[in-house]
């Protein structure tokens, strides 16, 4: 269980988080939001990247995570937005790395390796190198990565960005299959991601929830006929002209 309480970060003036609560238990928690609203800062500061205002509060189990150190980091999963590939690895040398760098023995890694490369349809492609892969194929690696070492906690920040629909099916079924017995954190600006395998959904503006609660308690505040989770998102951007983040499936991010 991770329990967040009264977490700030500011960037130099800027303050990104506002005392963000929620506790988090085994299940999808689906966070959405527009640019800026700070889902990325609150995936770095849980995956212990980035450094919280004091005062903020992460407990993994009742213990802060700053005294686990790297007892807490290896049990986390982190798929960042940004994240370099090494384009002369192939798809297997590179999860063998990161499973080397998360401290995995190498039979393990070898195992997981096949395993999650198959799991993300990559598997006829393991042994060519990285640099040949399109956007979709290197965003499988990141998602396949991220589970190495079976970790408790994961971290998915954007991981269908660019996909074409197909992929992201592809990336929604592992997310919703791996799910099991862990705390999986999905960020998106497509609602269809999340919607049917989110257990709780996280409403993000501006550095702080706006609303949260399962999709069933999200719609009910809509008349019936308009019961869906875009419908229940944009309830909290109403401004005209002001991108509440582009939920539409065709849109890109
Ligand atoms: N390194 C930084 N220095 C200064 N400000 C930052 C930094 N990183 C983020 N911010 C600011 O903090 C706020 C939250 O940014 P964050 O990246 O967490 O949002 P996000 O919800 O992940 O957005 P997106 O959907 O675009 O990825 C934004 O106003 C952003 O400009
Ligand atoms: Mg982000």
């Amino acid at each position: 269980m991770l329990q967040i309480k009264n977490l700030n970060k500011h960037y130099g003036k800027k303050q990104a988080l506002f005392d963000f609560e929620m506790t988090f238990k085994n299940g999808v928690y689906g966070l959405l939001g527009p640019n800026g609203a700070g889902k990325s800062t609150l995936m770095n500061i849980i995956s212990d990247n980035l450094a919280p205002d004091l005062g903020s509060q992460l407990c993994w189990n009742g213990t802060d995570i700053t005294k686990l150190g790297s007892k807490f980091r290896r049990k986390v999963g982190y798929m960042p937005q940004q994240q370099a590939l090494y384009d002369n690895f192939t798809a297997r040398r590179f999860m063998m790395y990161i499973s080397a760098l998360k401290g995995i023995s190498t039979a393990v890694a070898r195992e997981q390796t096949e395993y999650l490369l198959s799991e993300v349809e990559l598997h006829d492609v393991m042994d060519k190198a990285i640099g040949g892969f399109s956007g979709g194929m290197k965003q499988r690696v990141l998602v396949a990565q991220s589970l190495l070492g079976s970790p408790e906690l994961v971290l998915l920040d954007e991981p269908t960005a660019g996909l074409d629909p197909k992929q992201r099916v592809i990336i929604r079924d592992m997310i919703h299959k791996t799910a099991k017995d862990k705390i999986v954190l999905v960020s998106t600006h497509i609602v269809s991601d999340v919607e049917t395998i989110a257990d709780e959904i996280i409403i993000m503006k501006q550095g702080r929830i706006a609303a949260n609660g399962t999709v069933e308690q999200l719609v009910s505040v809509l008349p019936h006929e308009r019961r869906t989770l875009e419908n229940a998102y944009m309830l909290h951007f109403p401004e005209k002209n002001t991108a509440g983040g582009a939920i539409d499936e065709n849109s890109s991010v």
